[in-house]
């Protein structure tokens, strides 16, 4: 009922023709790289309620639960398509010794996590239990081996464990503990951060390991695993360099992390109950991500111009002090309608970087800075995030069309920013998709839309919003940021017309 008033309202504000401010040309006759699906993945370390708690309850649970996950949990993941999961670091991955989370959960050991609040980590969730998670969401694994603390055998011998076919001693001990088939492993990284928490490497130091310890990754011929070194801090280009020079051809994709904190690392600032000051310079920082990416692109351009190394941003999102109350270590954020700003804008950033940016994994799945759900015991609700992921999921490996926006200028403070920001791409489906959004928390923005090369008979769409820049969705008012139908928007032949709302994003479906 709700839906349908707001739907009429926003139907009413565009009856009446106003000069468009912002106009998007949508580039459809000059077609750019696909959208890798791989850019809406998931990232799930073991760090406060993550994993345990987040996603695995056990099969003895009284939560509802498939083999041991929750089912509310797994049921939400598939309807958003996450396609890749990355595990289990994080920081995590270099202190993660795989043999220690295999076999019987009882004889398992139990060790400190020394990154994440120092509590005991019981290993429940191992090898096993991540692979077949994996399987059951749909998604493709994207496994961090420990390349800082661990011997390249420890390396290799995961990597056969987990792919090669009944026949070796590794692949019967699989089979023992429950796992017969190989599982399809197709991304695989060599460490993490190892200029930071993954063993304070110097570049040159870092590449010379990750050539070695990549010589003996190996999986069965005619497979292909995706080989990712451990990449930059935000805009450090010089690793990017080194490694690309020193170590190029031993990996398929380099990462690189960046995280969006309004202030700095010793008071990032609170996740809700902020000023509009705090909007506007979270919303800016994260645009940095756009230089960030062309920064490293350029430098991979000099090594690898015909683009075979990919780009991966997989650890990108927001992180701002833990809710007061909460772990110190187990980063816990609420997570508000700035945050699904915050990654619609990325999002756009994306579609500008698709021919070497091809993956990306939000920091992190439950429970963890900016999370797609929160749960407590039995209760579990999604996050504004999680609808922004639910909203862009057509943009899976379709076609980017480029756009062109001429937009007025959102400033609060020293803080500036375009005030529109949109990106568009045709759909696996057909469907010609464009999102747009207005980081203006207080004037909605009239928009004229030009289709060149494509004309649509239909249009229909999706917006967030919320009466709050801080807006949230909690287990007892769930429902407080989700999106609504949008019938704002008028189309005839190339031309689409709409009014946003203040701090809006919408989805237009155009068929
Ligand atoms: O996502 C939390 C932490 O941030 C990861 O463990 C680490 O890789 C990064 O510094």
């Amino acid at each position: 009922m709700m839906f349908k008033q707001l739907a009429t309202a926003l139907a009413l504000v565009t009856a009446a023709p106003l000069a468009a401010q912002t106009t998007v040309t949508v580039e459809a006759d000059h077609p750019a790289p696909v959208y890798n699906k791989r850019l809406f993945g998931q990232f799930a370390e073991h760090l406060g309620t993550g994993i345990e708690d987040g996603i695995w309850v056990g099969k003895d649970s009284k939560i509802p639960n498939i083999d041991g996950y929750r089912k509310d949990v797994v049921d939400a993941l598939k309807e958003i398509h996450v396609p890749v999961i990355r595990w289990p670091g994080g920081c995590f991955a270099d202190e993660y010794h795989w043999r220690e989370a295999i076999g019987d959960p009882a004889k398992r050991k139990v060790k400190i996590n020394t990154h994440w609040g120092y509590v005991t980590e019981d290993n429940a969730f191992g090898t096993h239990e991540f692979m077949n998670f994996a399987e059951l969401v749909g998604a493709e694994p994207y496994v961090s081996g420990n390349l800082g603390s661990a011997p390249p055998y420890e390396m290799a011998e995961w990597v056969e464990y987990m792919t090669a076919p009944i026949g070796s001693s590794l692949a019967k001990e699989r089979a023992a503990n429950g796992r017969d088939k190989p599982w399809n492993l197709t991304m695989f990284g060599l460490g993490n951060e190892l200029w930071g928490c993954g063993g304070n490497m110097r570049p040159e130091y870092a590449a010379d390991l990750t050539r070695r310890y990549s010589t003996f990754v190996k999986v069965p011929a005619g497979e292909h695993l995706t080989k990712v070194a451990s990449g930059a801090n935000a805009d450090d280009t010089n690793w990017t360099d080194v490694m690309m020079k020193m170590a190029g051809n031993s990996f398929d994709a380099i990462g690189v992390h960046y995280y969006t904190i309004p202030y700095d690392w010793g008071h990032k600032g609170s996740a809700i109950g902020f000023d509009e000051d705090q909007w506007a310079r979270t919303l800016a920082k994260t645009e940095r991500v756009d230089k960030i990416i062309s920064d490293h692109s350029a430098i991979m351009d000099k090594y690898d111009p015909n683009k075979r190394v990919a780009l991966l941003l997989d650890e990108w999102g927001t992180w701002y002090d833990q809710d007061p109350g909460t772990h110190p270590g187990f980063l816990r954020q609420q997570n508000s309608l700035r945050d699904a700003l915050v990654a619609s804008l990325n999002f756009d950033i994306f579609a500008k970087h698709t021919a070497r940016l091809r993956g990306a994994n939000i920091a992190q799945m439950v429970n963890v800075l900016q999370a797609m759900m929160f749960t407590d015991g039995a209760k579990m609700v999604r996050t504004p995030t999680y609808y922004v992921f639910d909203m862009y999921k057509g943009y899976q490996d379709g076609v980017v069309y480029p756009v062109e926006i001429q937009t007025r200028t959102y400033s609060k403070n020293e803080w500036s920013l375009n005030d529109v920001s949109a990106s568009a791409v045709k759909g696996t489906d057909g469907v010609l998709r464009v999102g747009l959004t207005n980081v203006d928390p207080n004037k909605s923005e009239p928009v004229s839309i030009t289709l060149e090369g494509v004309s649509g008979r239909s249009v229909s769409g999706r917006i967030l919003t919320a009466s709050k820049i801080d807006a949230h969705n909690t287990f007892d008012n769930p429902d407080a940021v989700v999106p609504a139908p949008f019938n704002g928007a008028r189309i005839k032949g190339e031309k689409l017309t709409l009014t946003l709302p203040p701090k809006s994003i919408v989805m237009l479906e155009i068929r």
